[in-house]
């Protein structure tokens, strides 16, 4: 817009300078109406403050809840102390980070007023109980928590909590993923490996493997792939879901949601390396997801499929014409 403004003031043939002041000043407003907008950044603001939670028997499912989020494998691992339920030793914020509250790491603040709805996944709508023991199963490759447990009610207690923090009059930032910018070519695993091991493999393995701490109850690098890492049908196995969570928090020590330490084609790339399954072998899923199959996300990659696009491009994309495809059909398309 700068070298617009200069041209401008350069002297153009009048008519073109009309046009281009015109387009300029329209850009200006608009640039304007979006800063006013913007909202103001509440889930930073947010951060629950655990001082807040009451001395009370709900302050204490909150308690339980928030530690819940953060030593899941302690409690309700394969060995957990209060019951065996997951599959694996990640916590809940390995992907909900800091307890579900920081922002565009899958934030989980408004969640509590965000249920019960209709899920396309499993065609009916879920309480947020129901939606927590999707997580349970298969980013934990668990069984279901008993919806009457003193776990499940310490979580939805936590989750109440966290949202008493979003303000009601004003929109919060973070809750929605980052964006990226779907790139014209398909992402790529190849090129995904590369990043892989130059940013990724320090951390996670050159396997994927993570790296358990020295008591062996949880990581201090959850892995990304093998039988101890999340299933096929968890969200985090979709290429654009993965990749905006990328963009915004990984790699660990360099990524913060406002300075992306990754380009978008990058987490795009290094999404699909992570979950191309010829390559890396992941638990197995035993339900059938997206009754409705017009519903499906656009990145989710079982068919069979309502439209005509190959699992391959379900999966990596390019994902403009898909997205094209189901907009010229007047749908909404998911990723
Ligand atoms: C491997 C990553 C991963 C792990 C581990 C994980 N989740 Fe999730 N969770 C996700 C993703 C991805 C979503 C979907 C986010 C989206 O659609 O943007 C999600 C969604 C949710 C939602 C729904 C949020 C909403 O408002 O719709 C809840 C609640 C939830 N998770 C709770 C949990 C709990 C509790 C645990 C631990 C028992 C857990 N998750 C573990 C990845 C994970
Ligand atoms: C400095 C170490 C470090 C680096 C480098 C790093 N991560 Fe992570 N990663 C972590 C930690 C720690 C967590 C758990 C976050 C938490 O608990 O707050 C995590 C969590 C994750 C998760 C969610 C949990 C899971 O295991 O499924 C994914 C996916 C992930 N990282 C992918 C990547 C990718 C891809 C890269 C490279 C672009 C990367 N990470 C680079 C440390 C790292």
């Amino acid at each position: 817009m700068k070298k617009i403004r200069r041209l401008v003031t350069g002297g153009f043939v009048m008519a073109t300078a009309a046009i281009v002041f015109y387009s300029c000043q329209s850009n200006v407003k608009s640039a304007e109406k979006e800063e006013k907008k913007e909202p103001v950044v509440t889930a930073v603001l947010l951060q629950a403050d655990s001082a807040a939670i009451p001395n009370d028997k709900y302050g204490e499912a909150v308690r339980y809840g928030q530690e819940l989020m953060y030593n899941t494998a302690y409690y309700i691992g394969p060995e957990g102390i209060n019951g065996k339920y997951l599959g694996n030793k990640m916590n809940c914020s390995n992907c909900h980070q800091q307890g579900g509250t920081k922002p565009f790491s899958f934030n989980l603040m408004l969640s509590h007023e965000h249920y019960p709805q209709y899920r396309a996944r499993e065609g009916h709508v879920l309480t947020l109980a129901e939606r927590v023991n999707n997580c349970v199963t298969r980013p934990h490759n668990g069984r279901p928590l008993p919806l009457d447990s003193k776990e499940m009610v310490a979580f939805l207690s936590y989750f109440r909590w966290i949202n008493s923090f979003v303000p009601k009059d004003k929109p919060s930032k973070g809750v929605k993923n980052l964006e990226v910018t779907l790139p014209d070519v398909a992402a790529s695993p190849e090129r995904g490996e590369k990043l892989y091991v130059q940013h990724c493999a320090r951390c996670h393995g050159a396997e994927g493997e993570g790296q358990l701490r020295n008591d062996k109850v949880t990581y201090t690098y959850p892995p990304l792939w093998g039988q101890y890492g999340y299933q096929p049908g968890s969200s985090m196995h979709r290429v654009i879901k993965q990749a905006q969570w990328l963009k915004a928090n990984m790699p660990y020590d360099k990524a913060t949601w406002d300075k992306p330490f990754l380009s978008d084609a990058e987490a795009m790339d290094i999404a699909a390396f992570v979950n191309d399954d010829s390559r890396h072998h992941r638990p197995d899923v035993k339900n059938f997801d997206y009754p409705h199959m017009e519903e499906k996300a656009i990145d989710y990659d079982k068919g069979p499929f309502a439209d005509t696009f190959s699992t391959a491009q379900h999966k990596y994309g390019p994902y403009l014409p898909v997205i094209d495809y189901w907009k010229s059909k007047g749908w909404k398309p998911s990723y």
